[in-house]
C-alpha cells in the first residue's frame, strides 16, 4: 500500500527521502515521486510510474540538494497508474502526499471544480490539495488552512504536506499509520507511514494520535512540534527512545530479507521469555493474567489468522476457555454474538491491517475488553486495544511473514500460560522457559541442515501443484505453508486438513501433484492413512515429521526428518519453519521477487 516519507534537516533531504522510499518498496507500489524546495527556493516535483529507479533516472544526474523534501510510493486506488496520478500533487505553492482514501472525494471534487480549481489528476488525494488551495486564498495561516480542510474529508487518511513559502512540513492523520522521529545529534526530523523508513536514522520516535499535527520546521525550538486541530500544543503521542542502528535496515550477508528474518528466529525466541518473565514485558503479562473471561474471540488476517488457530488450541488445551477464530474481513460484517464478559484478541504484525482494525472496533463498540498480539508498538491496533502483548520480532521487511508468525504463536502461548497461573509457579515457569530455549536450539540445528531442504526444493519445484496437509495443530501449519508457497513462488498450493482430502480435493491428485504432509506424533496412524490415500493415486509425498521413523521412511518420496522430542505444544511452530525454508528455496528456483512478491503489500490498509 502507499508509503509516505518527509524529511527536514541539514543533510540532503532528497537523498534521505529516496532512501526512505527505497525501504518502503516492500509495501508494494506502482509509482513514486518526491517534492522539495531547491537552493533557489523553487518548489520541485518529480514523479514517475513504475519502479523507484524510474524516478531516480528522471531526477537524473542533477545533484539536487534540499533541506526539506516529501516523497511517496503509490499503490493505485483512484485513477490508473500513470505519472499524473502519482504523488506528490502540487499547485506550485503546496505539495502533498497522501496515504488512504478520501471517501467523499467525488462530492468535494465537484464543489472544487465549481469554485474554479483545476484538477490535474484523477486521484482522490488531489481533492485535499484543492481544499488547501481554496482555504489558503482566504488568508488563513498554513495551520488554519490544514485544519479547515481536514474536517471536510471523510475516511482514513494520512498526509504529509510541504509549504513552499516556509519549507515547513506538516503531517497528520486519521485512522492511518503515521510516525515521526528526530535525530537529536544531527538535528534531522522525519515522518513516515512506516517506522522502518526511519530505522537507524533517528534516536527518538513519536506515534501521534489521530488529528494531531506534526510540524517540522527550523522555526521550532525542538524542530518538531505537535498541535491539536484547534491550534493548541498537543501531547497526544507516544514517544520512545531508540538506539541508532543502521544495520536493522540491511540484509547483511543474506540474499533476501526473508532468509535473514528466518535466521533471526532462534535469537528472537530466546529473548521473548526473557522479556516477558524477567524484563519489561512482565508487567503486561501480569495484568493480562488477571483477566477473567469464559470466551475469547480471535480475529486476524492471513498468516496472523493461522497463528490465531494455533493460539486457540492453547486456550482450549491449557485453559479450557471457549475460543473462536475468525478472519477479520468476515467477522466485521457478521453479527457475532458477543457477551459483555467476552474478550477480543487481535493478532497483527503491522497493527494497521484495515480489516483487523475494523473487527477490533466492532468489539470495542460492544464494550468488551480487547488485547492485541502485535509487533508494531505505537500502531493503531496497539493504541486502541485495551492492553497489548508485543511479539518483539523487530522490523519484518519481507512481505511474506516468517518471524512474526513464530513470535505471534509463542506470545499467544505465554498469554495462555499467564492465564493458567504460570507466573506464580516457579517450576512451571522454568519448564516453559526451557521449552522455548529448546525450540531455539532446534531451530539453530535446522538452519545448519538447510541444504537438505534445498535439495527437496530442487526435486519438487517444477510440479503442477501442492497440497499441504496436517491434522489437529498441524492443520494451521499446512494452511500457513501453502500460503507462504503461493505468495512467494506463484504456484498453486492449498492447505488442507489431511482427513478432509477425500471429501473432494483428492480428485486433483495424480503424478504431477505434491503432498507436503506434516505429521507429528498426535494422530500419527490416522495421518499415515491419509498420506497413503495420496500415494496410491501417485501423488509425490514429502513428509515433515519425527526423525528415524520407518513408516515415514517407507511412505515418503522425500522425508524431512526432525527431532521433535521435548517440544510438545511447540512442535507445530517448529515444523512451520521448515515450510518457510521450503517455500523460500522453491521461490528462489522459480526466480520470483521473494521480498516483494507481485500484487502484494506488506501492510494491507484498505479492506
Ligand atoms: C503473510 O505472509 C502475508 N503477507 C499476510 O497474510 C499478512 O499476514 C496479513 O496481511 C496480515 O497482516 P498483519 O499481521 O500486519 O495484520
Amino acid at each position: 500500500m502507499c508509503g509516505i516519507v518527509g524529511h527536514f534537516g541539514p543533510q540532503n533531504s532528497v537523498e534521505i527521502v529516496l532512501e526512505g522510499l527505497k525501504r518502503l518498496e516492500y509495501r508494494g507500489y506502482d509509482s513514486a515521486g518526491v517534492s522539495f524546495i531547491d537552493e533557489k527556493e523553487n518548489l520541485n516535483v518529480f514523479k514517475k510510474s513504475g519502479k523507484l529507479q524510474n524516478l531516480k533516472d528522471h531526477l537524473g544526474e542533477v545533484n539536487f540538494t534540499a533541506r526539506s523534501c516529501i516523497g511517496h510510493t503509490r499503490w493505485a486506488t483512484h485513477g490508473e497508474v500513470n505519472d499524473e496520478n502519482s504523488h506528490p500533487h502540487s499547485n506550485n505553492e503546496i505539495a502533498l502526499v497522501h496515504n488512504g482514501i478520501i471517501e467523499n472525494a467525488t462530492y468535494l471534487r465537484k464543489q472544487l471544480q465549481d469554485q474554479g480549481f483545476k484538477f490535474q489528476s484523477e486521484t482522490d488525494s488531489e481533492v485535499f490539495l484543492g481544499l488547501l488551495a481554496v482555504s489558503r486564498k482566504k488568508g488563513l495561516s498554513f495551520k488554519e488552512t490544514i485544519i479547515e480542510s481536514f474536517v471536510q474529508i471523510e475516511g482514513n487518511s494520512a498526509f504529509v504536506i510541504l509549504d513552499s513559502q516556509t519549507s515547513d512540513i506538516f503531517a497528520f492523520k486519521r485512522g492511518a499509520p503515521l510516525v515521526a522521529g528526530i535525530n537529536e545529534i544531527s538535528s534531522e526530523v522525519l515522518v513516515s507511514s512506516d517506522p522502518y523508513a526511519l530505522a537507524g536514522m533517528v534516536n527518538k520516535i513519536y506515534f501521534p494520535e489521530d488529528n494531531v499535527i506534526c510540524h517540522l520546521s527550523a522555526s521550532n525550538k525542538n524542530l518538531l512540534n505537535f498541535y491539536e486541530m484547534d491550534g493548541t500544543t498537543s501531547t497526544r503521542y507516544l514517544s520512545k527512545m531508540l538506539a541508532i542502528d543502521a544495520a536493522v535496515s540491511e540484509k547483511g550477508d543474506f540474499e533476501h530479507f526473508m532468509l535473514k528474518e528466518i535466521h533471526e528466529q532462534p535469537e528472537l525466541i530466546r529473548s521473548l521469555t526473557q522479556y516477558y518473565f524477567d524484563g519489561e514485558g512482565l508487567e503486561s503479562l501480569k495484568r493480562i493474567s488477571k483477566i477473567e473471561t469464559s470466551k475469547i474471540h480471535i480475529s486476524a488476517c492471513g498468516t496472523a489468522f493461522y497463528a490465531g488457530l494455533l493460539i486457540r488450541d492453547f486456550f482450549e488445551r491449557f485453559n479450557r476457555i471457549n475460543c473462536t477464530v475468525e478472519l477479520a474481513s468476515e467477522f466485521r460484517y457478521r453479527n457475532p454474538i458477543i457477551d459483555s464478559k467476552d474478550l477480543g484478541l487481535f493478532i497483527s504484525q503491522s497493527g494497521e491491517t484495515a480489516d483487523t482494525l475494523a473487527a477490533h472496533t466492532l468489539c470495542k463498540n460492544e464494550g468488551i475488553k480487547t488485547i492485541s498480539i502485535v509487533n508494531t508498538e505505537g500502531s493503531t491496533l496497539y493504541r486502541e486495544a485495551t492492553d497489548n502483548l508485543l511479539i518483539r520480532a523487530g522490523i519484518e521487511v519481507g512481505v511474506a511473514s516468517t518471524k512474526a508468525f513464530t513470535q505471534q504463536v509463542l506470545t499467544g502461548r505465554l498469554f495462555s500460560a499467564a492465564l493458567e497461573g504460570v507466573l506464580n509457579n516457579e517450576e512451571e515457569k522454568k519448564k516453559l522457559v526451557n521449552k522455548y530455549a529448546l525450540l531455539a536450539e532446534r531451530v539453530d540445528e535446522l538452519l545448519l541442515k538447510i541444504d537438505e531442504i534445498k535439495e527437496v526444493a530442487e526435486k519438487i519445484y517444477n510440479y503442477n501443484g501442492f497440497f499441504f496437509t496436517g491434522r489437529g495443530a498441524y492443520y494451521p501449519v499446512a494452511l500457513e505453508g501453502a500460503l507462504k508457497l503461493k505468495e512467494i513462488a506463484y504456484v498453486h498450493a492449498e492447505g488442507y486438513a489431511a482427513g478432509e482430502l477425500k471429501h473432494g480435493p483428492i480428485a486433483l491428485i495424480d503424478h504431477r501433484m505434491v503432498n507436503v504432509a506434516i505429521i507429528g506424533p498426535e494422530l500419527f496412524e490416522k495421518t499415515i492413512s491419509n498420506i497413503s490415500e495420496i500415494k496410491t493415486r501417485k501423488g509425490i509425498i514429502v513428509t515433515i515429521g519425527e526423525e528415524n521413523n520407518s513408516e515415514l521412511e517407507n511412505i515418503s518420496d522425500y522425508y524431512i526428518q526432525l527431532n521433535l522430542k521435548g517440544l510438545d505444544e511447540l512442535r507445530p511452530t517448529y515444523i512451520n519453519i521448515v515450510n518457510q525454508l521450503l517455500s523460500y528455496y522453491i521461490a528462489k528456483l522459480k526466480g520470483t521477487d521473494i521480498d516483494k512478491p507481485r500484487n502484494l503489500a506488506k501492510s494491507v490498509t484498505v479492506e
